[in-house]
């Protein structure tokens, strides 16, 4: 029988990949795929049981939580809680950061930025979904992190990662040295290594945006969408338009089958609706280490100096080329 590779023993093998791991770093990212797999078992099982639907309350961008947002977000703070490698968390569903304090976060070497549950609109229809994380090493000493810890650009992320809970459930992540995917046995359990080395494909012929807010796009972004729209077999136009609504699904779909993500900004809201700390710098990270791009639609994602935890970007990831295409088309104006 061939030798499956599992994510444990995976984590604990790419160890020396990461400068001065010492064992903490794989502990958390182990932590974060058990977390995972609890969650993975309460989304398989929602339609069946009363956890479907709104939990009456909304988080700090006024969107209404769902229970699985809510039960998504409690496993994973209470794993990374009890691991003991982590110090704060900055998630989605909570308006401060959470500080871990006990004697054991108090020396965690890490923090986690993370969107527990990502497409929470598509849970009703049994469409895909996912988790969002990102792991930076505390910039503060000993103690109580802050949130200064969390507020580093992206080129500082350690490790980076989503988890997509499909038609199988895969975690797919990088520690700076190429994306590698494991997709979930549920029969034992255990998150197999399944896609080594992911790569954008060398032409890709997708694009994937909401385009229903077409009107509201800026006109560099209506020109980009027009450009998918001519007939140019050379080029492999039109693209195919593929858009879940999930970013995550989006995102893993084009980095399989060569495609560019899309969520710009509009003239109501200029920043778009993503937020760049638990979405688009953790699908940067993994955007490049696969070979690809991910811009604002001027500036690399990785470099943005985040200003507070919940603050929104616009936002292009895809392969390289198709991101500089749209690029191009944003040269002349201040709108991304
Ligand atoms: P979340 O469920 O974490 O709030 O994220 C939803 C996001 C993202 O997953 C997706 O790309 C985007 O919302 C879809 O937005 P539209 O419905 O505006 O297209
Ligand atoms: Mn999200
Ligand atoms: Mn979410």
């Amino acid at each position: 029988m061939k030798h499956l590779i599992t994510l444990t023993e995976f984590i604990i093998d790419r160890q020396v990949e990461v400068k001065g791991a010492t064992g903490e770093l794989s502990r958390l990212l182990n932590d974060i795929g058990i977390a995972a797999k609890f969650v993975n078992r309460e989304i398989n099982k929602a339609g069946l049981a009363d956890i479907l639907g709104y939990e009456g309350t909304d988080n700090v961008q006024g969107e209404a939580q769902k229970k699985l947002d809510v039960y998504a977000n409690n496993q994973f703070i209470n794993a990374l809680r009890a691991g003991g490698q982590c110090a704060a968390i900055a998630s989605e569903e909570n308006d401060e950061i959470i500080i871990l304090d006990n004697p054991v976060s108090n020396k965690a070497k890490y923090v986690v930025a993370i969107d527990p549950l990502d497409g929470s609109s598509n849970i009703e229809a049994n469409v895909s979904i996912g988790t969002v994380f990102s792991i930076y090493r505390r910039i503060t000493d000993n103690g109580l992190a802050n949130v200064s810890d969390l507020l580093q650009p992206g080129t500082k992320i350690v490790a980076a990662g989503y988890v997509i809970y499909g038609s199988s459930t895969m975690l797919v992540y990088s520690t700076g040295h190429g994306v590698n995917g494991f997709t979930l046995d549920p029969s034992v359990g255990l998150f197999i290594l399944s896609h080594p080395d992911i790569r954008y494909p060398a032409a890709g012929n997708i694009y994937s945006v909401n385009e229903s807010n077409y009107i509201h796009f800026p006109e560099g972004v209506k020109e980009y969408i027009n450009y998918c729209h001519v007939d140019d077999p050379a080029t492999k136009r039109p693209y195919i338009t593929r858009y879940i609504g999930s970013m995550v699904a989006d995102i893993h779909r084009n980095l399989l089958l060569g495609g560019i993500f899309l969520y710009p900004g509009t003239k109501k809201n200029p920043k778009g609706k993503l937020r760049l700390l638990y979405e688009c710098k953790p699908i940067a990270f993994i955007a490049e280490q696969a070979g690809g791009k991910a811009t604002d639609g001027k500036r690399r994602i990785l470099d943005i100096h985040p200003d507070s935890v919940h603050q929104r970007s616009p936002f292009y990831a895809g392969p390289s080329y198709m991101v500089e295409k749209v690029e191009t088309f944003l040269v002349n104006t201040s709108e991304t």
